[in-house]
């Protein structure tokens, strides 16, 4: 990102924003808790279908693709993809009021167009698109397995509302104006966004219906991403629910984020990526994640994606309310290389559901 656009980025970051008329509160990072504690209501319930978890299907050969670019530094928009392997992540959410209304949420539109629209289809998101019945899509950040995939999306619902952090770079910006071709990475599209658009400043919490809200986190990220934010939910009765796309924020982070600062917290769940093993490797500090979560006594737990399927098995034995997935996903025609030969399914994979 260019000087001028970062200073851009940060400015914004101060404006406030609505979409419908709804409310963005400013609340620091780090914010004392007390009066500047932020109340975003309640909801009734969510439920949460995996459409998609599968970005990769063998992290080896993503982990070579990233190697071969390159390195972890290096921009996503510069990584020739091994087309064969890419996948998407994407979740549909719905939320019920305490009245009994409900509204749906994407998150994230995926990363291969094919896998997107077959997935869409599998979940039955290409038609709720198609009926514009799907309220907003938010992005959870700007990597190539959540944002490229944008055009599955707007062939079907060109003016979607959308939520997104007010990091993206110049080319996430042109993926959305529909002005944006790249041969050596493989990411296109021609069909620009026509809704309303929200995007979400670091200090910010943005509070979208009664009890839902997005908090975005103003952290660099690998492969030259900057910015991700989460879906928080205050469930009556439950608590308080995090979701994420890879959760780069940090699972500890966005958990101690939401204790100090939403009004009302209890602990309840959590679902969506954590961004711990993302790889399959094993770090000694990850066993630090899993008492550090423990101390947060949360009820559920369904995570998936880069949380790193190696963490999740040691999080269930060490105690951790590690959500077990169906077998579902062996029924799409393709499957990924971590999980199949395993005891138990420890991720919420594709096609599986969750009720909060
Ligand atoms: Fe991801
Ligand atoms: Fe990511």
């Amino acid at each position: 990102m260019h000087r001028r656009d970062f200073l851009k980025g940060m400015a914004a970051s101060g404006a406030a924003l609505a979409l419908g008329g709804l409310e963005v509160a400013g609340v620091a990072d780090n914010a004392w808790a007390g009066p500047s504690k932020v109340d975003i209501g309640q909801c009734k319930s969510v439920k949460i279908t995996c459409v998609s978890e599968t970005s990769w299907f063998d992290s080896a050969k993503m982990a070579q693709d990233i190697k071969n670019g390159g390195g972890a530094m290096v921009s996503h928009y510069d990584i020739p993809w091994s087309q064969d392997n890419i996948g998407g992540y994407s979740a549909l959410i719905e939320v019920e009021h305490l009245d009994g209304s409900k509204h749906l949420i994407l998150m994230d539109t995926g990363w291969k167009q094919d896998w997107m629209d077959y997935v869409f289809q599998k979940s039955g998101v290409d038609s709720l698109l198609e009926r514009k019945k799907i309220d907003v899509l938010v992005m959870s950040h700007e990597h190539e397995d959540h944002y490229w995939g944008l055009k599955s999306t707007l062939k079907r619902y060109q003016n979607i509302p959308m939520v997104i952090p007010n990091t993206f770079y110049p080319e996430g910006k042109a993926l959305l104006k529909g002005k944006y071709k790249n041969d050596k990475a493989k990411v296109e599209n021609n069909i620009p966004h026509t809704g309303e658009l929200v995007e979400v400043g670091a200090n910010q919490v943005y509070k979208m219906y009664p009890g839902v809200a997005v908090k975005m986190f103003d952290v660099p990220i690998l492969l030259r991403v900057r910015g991700e934010q989460a879906l928080i939910f205050n469930i009556k009765d439950k608590g308080v629910a995090t979701v994420t796309g890879c959760c780069h924020m940090g699972i500890l982070n966005l958990t101690n984020w939401a204790a100090r600062n939403i009004e009302g917290y209890k602990p309840y769940a959590l679902y969506g990526g954590l961004h711990i093993a993302a790889f399959e490797n094993w770090d000694p500090k990850f066993d630090d994640i899993i008492n550090g979560l423990k101390r947060m006594k949360l009820s559920k737990i369904g995570c998936n994606h880069c949380t790193g399927w190696v963490w999740a098995q040691r999080a269930r034995e060490m105690g951790l309310p590690i959500l077990l997935g169906t077998n579902k996903y062996r029924e799409y025609k393709k499957v990924p290389t971590t999980g199949p030969g395993a005891k138990e399914n420890v991720y919420l994979r594709n096609g599986d559901v969750i009720v909060l």
